[in-house]
């Protein structure tokens, strides 16, 4: 691994430098402006926020140019459009999705008509201001978009699972705009999660087209508009391709954040170098930790050492104790305690039978559990970032 005082020095450094404005390294020839018709812009504009954006102060109401329009630059700071859009890819075989078969409830018939009745019976009051108390945390304005990363020490571990519920969550229940930011060029999943049938345009296509100054209406014609809410903006297209550079992820994530009031970054495992870029610029932190004795004895340590480097971590870390098997025997109690035990909010996300599916994640067919644990985590998520300057 990387010594700590290197990556954290040099990340600064890089940070500070787009802070101040510092221009990125741009190709030796910068991609020509399209003057001709593209045909990867979407048929219509995709509508803006459902209600004014907090995020977006500055957001112009110009319609995006319709398709067959010269979108070609026209003031500093506008799209420099590549020549030549990407080809569309379906995010997964067609036939595969069709073997997925359909999407299974979290939770068992009988369960699920258990709770029914239970609550029939007596209507849970208290849940019920719980549920209206998260809600309304999770709908808190923002006065600038707020990125939260989340990561893990192993593959495998629940990231895309976690940042798929997540993006979920706050496009349900935000009317700012949100967006799915995948940042694991390594075949990453969050594009099959969250609904996307094609990818086009990716992370490291940006870095080159977008600026801080490009406005919403051009930027969402580059991402995915999700059908249950939502943006996403995928790493690869599906192929095997170049790890991404944490500078990339930084200067894209920088140019996107201010237009979405919560953008939520899927990201590689530690110590990737996206990974320790994400965790060093987001306003928080969810760092995911599998049900297991080595899972979590090994984000403990992980814990440890982000804390040690950067004690204000404390203040924007939430972990997530998640179960990926229905087999799991560790105790989720001292689990729990001991990935607590620095001093950081640790919630339990349980095994779900539509989460297992590994298919795309519909939240109306999430189990009672999984549902809550989604609201609460993302409550305490952005309680952090919005407490982080
Ligand atoms: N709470 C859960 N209940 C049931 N299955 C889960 C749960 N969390 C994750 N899974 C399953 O575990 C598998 C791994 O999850 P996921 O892909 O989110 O991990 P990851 O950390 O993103 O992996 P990678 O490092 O490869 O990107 C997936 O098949 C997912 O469906
Ligand atoms: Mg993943």
């Amino acid at each position: 691994m990387t010594a700590p005082s290197d990556w954290q020095r040099d990340l600064m450094r890089e940070v500070g430098a787009a802070e101040a404005g510092e221009e990125r390294p741009r190709p030796a020839t910068p991609p020509a402006p399209a003057r001709t018709p593209d045909p990867a812009r979407p048929a219509a504009a995709p509508a803006p926020a459902r209600t004014p954006d907090p995020a977006a102060p500055t957001r112009p109401r110009t319609p995006a140019p319709a398709p067959g329009r010269d979108l070609a630059p026209r003031t500093p700071g506008e799209v420099q459009r590549p020549a030549s859009a990407p080809e569309a890819a379906p995010v997964a075989d067609p036939r595969l999705l069709l073997a997925l078969g359909s999407p299974r409830h979290g939770d068992p018939l009988a369960r699920r008509a258990g709770a029914g009745l239970r609550r029939l019976a007596a209507p849970a009051a208290k849940e019920a201001g719980d549920a209206a108390r998260l809600a309304e945390a999770v709908q808190q304005p923002v006065t600038t978009g707020r990125v939260l990363a989340v990561t893990s020490l192993r593959g495998g571990a629940g990231k895309s699972t976690v940042a798929a519920l997540l993006t979920r969550t706050y496009a349900h229940y935000r009317h700012d705009p949100v967006l799915g930011l995948e940042a694991d060029a390594a075949l990453g999943t969050l594009p099959l999660r969250l609904g996307a049938r094609t990818v086009r345009w990716t992370v490291g296509d940006l870095a080159d087209v977008l600026t801080p100054e490009t406005r919403l209406t051009d930027v969402t014609g580059y991402l995915v508009r999700l059908e249950e809410g939502g943006w996403l903006l995928p790493a690869s297209r599906g192929q095997v391709g170049n790890p991404l550079a944490g500078r990339t992820y930084y200067s894209v994530a920088l140019a996107l954040r201010r237009h979405f009031g919560v953008t939520v970054v899927d990201c590689d495992s530690l110590p990737g170098q996206v990974a320790r870029t994400a965790l060093g610029t987001a306003h928080a932190r969810v760092l995911v930790a599998p049900a297991t004795a080595e899972g979590v004895h090994g984000t403990r340590q992980v814990l440890d050492w982000l804390l040690g480097l950067l004690p204000a971590a404390r203040e924007n870390t939430v972990v997530v104790l998640n179960a990926t098997s229905p087999d799991a025997t560790l105790d989720p109690a001292t689990a729990r305690a001991h990935l607590g035990e620095p001093g950081v909010p640790v919630v339990l996300l349980p095994y779900d039978r539509h989460l297992g599916q590994g298919g795309p994640v519909h939240t109306d067919h999430l189990g009672e559990a999984a549902r809550g644990t989604a609201l609460r985590l993302a409550a305490e998520a952005l309680g952090r970032a919005v407490r982080t300057r």
